[in-house]
């Protein structure tokens, strides 16, 4: 039997510039994670139990952009692995689903990490990374692959995504992680973040795409926005590395605000971060696509509870509290 997991992520600064070439923090999020176990089988066929989704399957079942279904296909052609072995995979989760949370990444890393290590030999973290990336393309049209990225190294992470040379060759063309700029870096401090879920799905698609129609009808206007966030994010990530975190939520306010100026923001998500500012948070602000998902605030520990039941007054479906370490 092999398991393998991986963990949630939250965007802390930078989401939609990203997409843009601007850089972006994200952290990883170790109190959810997503686990895949897998097991040599008498039954004919891969069978795949995710209890979580009421899902128990034999592989060829499923329709082929099944995401689950997508990852084994994917590695087993990858890897060449023939004839195909019979296996029982079984995959939990505790990532609430198209919360902003990277619950699709997450299964995807835990089980090609379980799927290489059962069938050929461990994958390195830059081969999950390139073989995740591909799969959220399939999934999600063309996201910036920092999502893939945070949870497959499960640090801090400084991203970059290059999309300059990308603009030179198509996309096919394009190795995963090619050009980006990848840093994983270090708090000098530790911080405290809660996260308040909106429990409203998150349409990252549709926000990335309206973004995109701002963009395009007065690109001059939405440069400047994005390089105001790209200030803002590389600022942030100067303040974490020494410690600064007072101004750190400064920061948070402010690229909350250019988020609500590219209409990512909501009714729900703005009351969750007026909520937390009130109870004392230090600064909040929504994270990943928008419109619905997840907020975050920044928050001194003592603060924890106080901020949570604020939180939940307004709306919250469910906080989590993690340590930035
Ligand atoms: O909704 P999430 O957490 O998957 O984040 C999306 C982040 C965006 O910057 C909006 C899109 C992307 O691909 O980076």
């Amino acid at each position: 039997m092999t398991t393998a997991s991986a963990p949630g992520k939250i965007i802390l600064f930078g989401e939609h510039a990203v997409v843009y070439g601007r850089p972006a923090l994200a952290l990883p999020v170790t109190q959810v994670h997503a686990e895949a176990e897998i097991l040599a089988s008498n039954s004919t066929g891969i069978w795949i139990h995710a209890p979580g989704i009421h899902l128990h399957a034999d592989l060829n079942s499923l329709p082929s952009d099944h995401p689950i279904a997508a990852v084994i296909h994917n590695f087993l052609f990858i890897s060449r692995v023939s004839p195909f072995p019979n296996l029982e995979i079984k995959i939990t989760s505790s990532i609430p689903v198209a919360s902003g949370l990277g619950s699709g990444a997450a299964v995807t890393v835990a089980l090609v990490r379980a799927l290489s290590s059962f069938l050929v030999h461990p994958m390195t973290d830059e081969e999950v990374n390139a073989f995740a990336y591909d799969i959220e393309k399939l999934h999600h049209g063309t996201p910036s692959g920092i999502d893939n990225t945070v949870v497959t190294y499960a640090k801090p992470v400084y991203f970059v995504k290059a999309t300059s040379f990308r603009a030179e060759r198509s996309d096919s063309e394009v190795e995963a992680g090619e050009g980006n700029i990848i840093e994983t870096f270090k708090p000098a401090a530790p911080f405290t973040i809660v996260i308040g879920d909106t429990g409203i799905p998150a349409p990252t698609k549709e926000s990335v795409a309206d973004v995109r129609r701002l963009w395009e009808a007065d690109k001059a206007r939405w440069e400047g926005v994005f390089d105001q966030v790209g200030e803002i994010a590389k600022e942030a990530r100067t303040r974490i590395e020494i410690g600064d975190w007072r101004l750190l939520g400064d920061l948070m306010n402010q690229n909350h605000a250019l988020l609500q100026e590219m209409t990512v923001s909501s009714p729900e998500l703005d009351r969750l971060v007026d909520a937390a500012r009130k109870a004392g948070a230090v600064g909040a602000k929504l994270s990943g696509g928008g419109r619905g998902g997840n907020m975050i605030a920044l928050i001194q520990p003592e603060n924890a509870d106080e901020v949570s039941s604020a939180l939940k007054s307004a709306g919250a479906k469910g906080t989590i509290v993690t340590q930035v370490i």
